[in-house]
């Protein structure tokens, strides 16, 4: 295993959590207690989100209730949707997203009454029709209805993509993906998010932090960059080469390490068993076959295991999913995760401003504008 460099934060305790535990014995993975293997087994993403943001899992009634509310939240303001018209169609899907949440702060702003829960479920409701709609509009001009009769947020993301309701295999691996990206700890967008919070901000913007966090490649920009590169290849033994080529050029391999795993990422396994899955049902295996032939690379050469996101990438390509919209998926799932952090920062908040050590100049005397060179 290649040695962790200093710097970035690494295994620095920043906070307390009851949240989440990530890398328990170098692998494991709990939500408020739970494993991610039960969570994705039984579970499904609604109570996945209620248990991360009300802090129990829902009784049966509770559920119901629950699901009933986000399916009602799933219009968005005129206003919204003349945004989402302007803005031009080669947007990165992100940008959509980021820029759809700090719109909605201006429609329905935070409040004693419109409080951070409303703000939470709403956003979870909802971000699949600022997307979607953004999308179809500028595809093919059509203004869908953004409210379907799909009650399962996977469901109903893919019933709005697609325009026709999902076969259970993509409704229910959806679910799970949902599942495994919901909540990670302090990851950068997490704790991007509740440095938003702990200066008393609303909770769109920390929510907008973690959509401009979660962007990058190094983070949940992964899964797309993942696509790009198992895309390039046409056949397991063109991967191998081609792997081999991008590692002796030091390239980094998406999909591939993590900061808190030491062993490997047990949602990588999960999200791998649904790839396959997907894949035997589609009868096509070669991009299944290309993935674990980079997987088997990547242990041989670096003994890098793969994280989540890289079996996402072509567990998304089986459903149809364009890859543009593979991080904002992970948005819809996150939100959750993001909502509990921000209410657990507030309920127990101090600012969150660390310290640098300083190795700019020493003692710089100041010259009039005529003297500099
Ligand atoms: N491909 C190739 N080499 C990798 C690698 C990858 N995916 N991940 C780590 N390494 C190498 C690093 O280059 C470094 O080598 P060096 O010491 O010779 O420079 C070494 O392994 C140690 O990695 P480090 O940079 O300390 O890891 P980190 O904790 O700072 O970063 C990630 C963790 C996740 C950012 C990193 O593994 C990465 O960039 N992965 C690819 C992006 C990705 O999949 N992100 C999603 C994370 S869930």
């Amino acid at each position: 295993m290649a040695t962790k460099k200093p710097g970035g934060l690494a295994e620095v305790i920043a906070g307390v959590t009851a949240i989440s535990t990530v890398g328990k014995e170098g692998k494991g993975l709990t939500y408020r207690g739970y494993s991610i293997e039960d969570l994705a087994s039984y579970g499904t993403f609604e109570e996945t989100a209620y248990l991360l943001i009300y802090g129990k899992l829902p009784d049966h009634q509770e559920l119901q209730q629950y699901k009933q509310k986000l399916q009602h939240m799933r219009s968005l303001p005129t206003g919204l949707l003349t945004i989402l018209e302007q803005l031009p169609g080669s947007t990165h899907p992100m940008d959509v997203l980021r820029t759809g949440v700090s719109a909605l702060a201006a429609f329905e702003p935070e409040t004693a009454q419109h409080h951070q829960y409303e703000i939470a479920d709403r956003l979870i409701a909802s971000c699949a029709s600022v997307l979607l709609y953004w999308h179809h509009y500028h595809r093919n001009g059509s203004r869908i209805d953004t409210a379907t009769d799909n009650g399962s947020i996977a469901g109903h993301f893919l019933q709005l993509l697609h325009g026709d309701r999902p076969s259970e295999l993509h409704e229910k691996a959806m679910d799970v993906s949902l599942i495994l990206y919901a909540e990670h700890e302090f990851n950068a967008s997490t704790f991007a998010a509740r440095v938003t919070t702990s200066t008393l901000s609303d909770l769109y913007s920390a929510v907008t932090t973690g959509i401009g966090t979660l962007r990058g490649n190094l983070h949940g920009g992964a899964n797309e960059a993942a696509m790009e590169l198992i895309e390039r290849f046409t056949s397991p033994s063109d991967a191998e080469s081609g792997v081999m080529q991008l590692l002796k050029d030091k390239k980094l391999i998406m999909g591939f390490g993590h900061r808190v795993y030491s062993v490997s990422d047990p949602r990588s396994d999960l999200i791998k068993a649904w790839s396959r899955k997907l894949s035997e049902a589609g009868g096509d295996m070669s991009l299944y076959h290309i993935s674990e032939r980079i997987e088997q690379i990547m242990r041989q050469e670096k003994k890098l295991f793969p994280n989540l996101d890289f079996y996402s990438a072509s567990a998304y390509r089986l459903m149809g999913i364009p890859t543009s919209l593979f991080t904002p998926i992970f948005v819809i799932s996150r939100l959750s995760g993001w909502s509990a952090h921000i209410i657990e920062q507030r309920a127990n908040n101090r600012l969150i401003r660390p310290s640098a050590d300083y190795n700019g100049p020493n003692e710089a005397s100041w010259a009039p504008i005529a003297n500099r060179s």
